[in-house]
């Protein structure tokens, strides 16, 4: 047992990659799942020193479930195979070496979606990226066919209008910029553009409407001493961190520098970014056909955001529904754990030039979702489950009914520990709220896991696929319906 909190209960990682086939279900699976569901997260491989460990910097290992028929064919974990995980499980890298699509060394680790008929495990900060088969082998980095190289991001949003991925990557290395990119349906990247910000911030997520991209310029930004304490020698630090200041967020670090000095920290380490008050908080808005010179930037009270829940026009305001943390990584490096997360709509004031800041719900929550044909457009209902100290899993389902200004709330027993929940419509041209939810919920007793599908408009449980073996705590997921 040891004293760092992403080593222990369900944080846990689990040691072996399983194949099951014909996974007992209760309930009925509805006959129109068909397709697999789809979750990413930190798994580290091997030894990890509880010392520095953080659960953001382990191995990705992406969990699957196929669905058919009413039946669950398969369930399948496999870890994602960057460099150090090929080889520390004695095989030959897949892909080979592939540089330009990032940083090799860490876990894509955060989500896992399918585009343009390729399953892609997603990561941020630099990282590269790796393309899996529909078993979840991985098949090597994915650059986008060459087009879009020194990473991506964990958080593209498909625009149901086009079918298109539009996304917002940041990197230490990128200067004072971040990248604002669209993907089309051919999955190569179609337009790319730098946008100015403040430094070298860490941007999670982004917003995108019918008409603008949304940033999230918020205080945490890249810490040198903590990058430099894993990637440099001991005599060297201290000049290495004056190097690093002078340049990080300011100038642009040539790619192969950077690969080198985040190829020393390695995955399962410690996190490199933290709060800094002295950063501005802002929001900017950009026109989607827009450049750096177009953005607006607002500013907001410090705070820091990982997830938006959606964002749409409305006349001459945008509104962002997003979950606020007061602060991040501040007094607790190994957090998140600087206050409790709470659901606020941000009305952006074009007119104005103000952001109205509006609390709805002060429940501890994160990992909101809304129905997904809904991105960028009005949304009635979210979902976002109830979550503890460090997104320690709750045994809570938050329905939330933005109309009526209503929240429905779905108890688990105690002892059961959920994660996020994807929707997904009965046909695809059901209302809103008609289809269901899917996610991973843990049963501490039991130290097991079952797929648990509920009923979006009631948040009954409609069927559970029942795994004999445990999914750790995680990031995302998603449904990817057969032959999308
Ligand atoms: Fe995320």
């Amino acid at each position: 047992m040891s004293d760092n909190p992403y080593l222990n209960g369900n944080f846990a990682p689990v040691t072996q990659e399983h194949t099951l086939t014909e996974v007992a279900v209760t309930g009925s699976i509805p006959e129109h799942l068909d397709g697999r569901y789809l979750r990413n997260g930190p798994n580290p491989l091997g030894e990890v020193d509880p010392a520095t460990y953080h659960w953001f910097m382990g191995d990705g290992m992406v969990h699957g479930l196929r669905l058919r028929d009413g039946r669950a064919e398969w369930y399948r974990n496999r870890w994602v195979r960057s460099p150090e995980v090929a080889a520390r499980l004695g095989e030959p890298l897949p892909g080979g070496r592939k540089h330009r699509a990032g940083l090799n060394t860490l876990g894509a680790n955060t989500n896992v979606i399918e585009h343009a008929g390729r399953t892609l495990a997603l990561v941020e900060g630099g990282v590269a990226n790796y393309e899996l088969t529909d078993e979840l082998d991985t098949v090597g980095p994915c650059d986008f066919d060459g087009t879009l190289t020194g990473g991506y991001t964990a958080h593209p949003k498909r625009d149901p209008a086009t079918g298109e991925l539009h996304a917002v990557s940041y990197f230490f290395g990128r200067g004072n910029t971040v990248q604002y990119s669209v993907i089309g349906v051919d999955g190569r990247c179609r337009r790319s553009v730098d946008i100015e910000v403040t430094g070298s911030p860490m941007m999670h997520d982004f917003s995108l409407t019918e008409n603008h991209v949304v940033f999230y310029d918020l205080p945490v930004t890249f810490d040198v001493r903590e990058a430099s304490r894993t990637t440099v020698p001991p005599l060297l630090r201290r000049p290495a961190q004056l190097v690093l200041s002078a340049i990080i967020g300011k100038v642009r670090v040539p790619d192969p520098i950077a690969a080198m000095a985040a190829d020393r920290g390695g995955a399962n380490t410690g996190f490199p970014y933290r709060w800094d008050p002295r950063y501005p908080a802002r929001v900017g808005v950009m026109p989607r056909d827009g450049g750096s010179a177009d953005v607006r930037w607002f500013e907001v009270e410090p705070c820091y955001v990982f997830h938006p829940m959606n964002a749409y026009d409305d006349g001459a305001t945008v509104v962002l529904d997003v979950v606020r943390h007061p602060k991040m990584f501040d007094a607790d490096r190994r957090g998140p754990d600087d206050g409790p997360p709470a659901l606020d709509r941000w009305t952006v004031d074009l007119t104005a030039g103000k952001v109205r800041e509006q609390r709805l719900d002060d429940r501890p929550q994160e990992f909101p979702r809304v129905d997904e044909r809904l991105v960028g457009r009005r949304h009635r209902y979210g979902y976002a489950p109830a979550v503890g100290r460090r997104l320690e899993q709750g045994s809570a389902l938050l329905k939330h009914d933005l109309r009526e200004g209503t929240t429905t709330t779905r108890e688990f027993p105690p002892g059961t520990e959920i994660g996020e929940f994807v929707f997904e419509p009965r046909t695809p041209d059901s209302t809103e709220d008609d289809g269901v939810l899917m996610g991973f919920v843990h049963d501490k007793r039991e130290s097991r896991s079952d797929l648990l599908i509920l009923d979006a408009a009631g948040l009954d449980t409609v069927a559970a696929v029942h795994l004999p073996t445990r999914v750790p705590n995680g990031f995302h997921g998603n449904w990817v319906p057969t032959g999308r």
